[in-house]
């Protein structure tokens, strides 16, 4: 059965002791998932070690990193490997995050080069495509994240493809409050498991957690996960708060689907 996540993306975000303070509060909630749940942060680069340790004893929440570089490693400075990322034990990362399309100019390519090095080093990538307004309006939003998939997926076996996360934002929805209805999310999340479906079979697609992002919070947290093609949800603004990241991670407790 595919997994259900809760995912918080920290982005930029919090002091050290304010991120320690939040995971205490949340971890405090003890709120204990299904087997097929789990609850992920991605948190600073700074932070990935005191996470792991404060994760340590919780079964189903984990640690993950925001971005990782393209190549195995070498001169770049500034730049944090997968390589660095697994021998701190991160199993997760966030590849393609629409910040980092935008403002770090990463290509599908690119992006194609960190998917494969997440899976050399045991790291599951959380795949992030979506489209901007202007597409969405054009109506054209199908075919743009389709070639998302297929210029940084298709090259991937099925057997590791499998094991991808898929995370579905739309750009306009990100930081905005302005969350897609979730007849939008379902349509597209059912697009995009029929786009893995045409290249790897039903089988593999069936496998794919897909997740939604875009101003997903605790009111409408749980509408968004009952649907049938959202997998949960990767979560911003509203994981920066830990009563709203809370009742979220509650309302991915309570959407399991049997
Ligand atoms: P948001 O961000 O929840 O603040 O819209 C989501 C994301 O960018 O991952």
């Amino acid at each position: 059965m595919r997994k259900q996540i809760a995912a918080a993306n920290w982005k930029m975000n919090l002091g050290y002791q304010q991120g320690e303070k939040l995971l205490d509060e949340i971890l405090g909630a003890d709120i204990r998932l299904g087997l097929s749940q789990k609850v992920l942060f991605a948190v600073p680069f700074p932070y990935l070690i005191m996470t792991r340790s404060e994760v340590e004893d919780e079964t189903n929440y984990e640690v993950a990193a925001q971005n990782c570089h393209h190549q195995r490693s070498g001169a770049f400075t500034g730049e944090i490997s997968c390589e660095m990322l697994h021998s701190l034990a991160v199993n997760y990362c966030i590849i393609g995050h629409s910040e980092r399309r935008e403002y770090f100019n990463e290509s599908n390519q690119q992006l194609a080069e960190k998917v494969n090095l997440c899976f050399e080093y045991f790291i599951t990538p959380i795949f992030c495509c979506g489209e901007p307004l202007a597409v969405r309006e054009a109506g054209h939003q199908d075919q743009f994240v389709a070639k998302q998939l297929q210029e940084s997926l298709f090259h991937l076996p099925a057997e590791k493809v499998k094991n991808i996360i898929i995370a579905y934002e739309p750009i306009w929805a990100i930081g905005t409050g302005k969350t897609a209805t979730t007849a939008q999310a379902q349509e597209m999340h059912a697009h995009l498991r029929s786009t893995m479906e045409q290249k790897y079979g039903k089988a593999v697609a069936d496998e794919i957690s897909i997740l939604y992002g875009g101003s997903v919070k605790s009111s409408n947290a749980k509408e968004l996960f009952g649907c049938p093609d959202v997998d949960g949800g990767l979560v911003g603004g509203a994981s920066l708060n830990s009563i709203e990241f809370i009742e979220i991670i509650k309302a991915l407790k309570r959407s399991a689907k049997v």
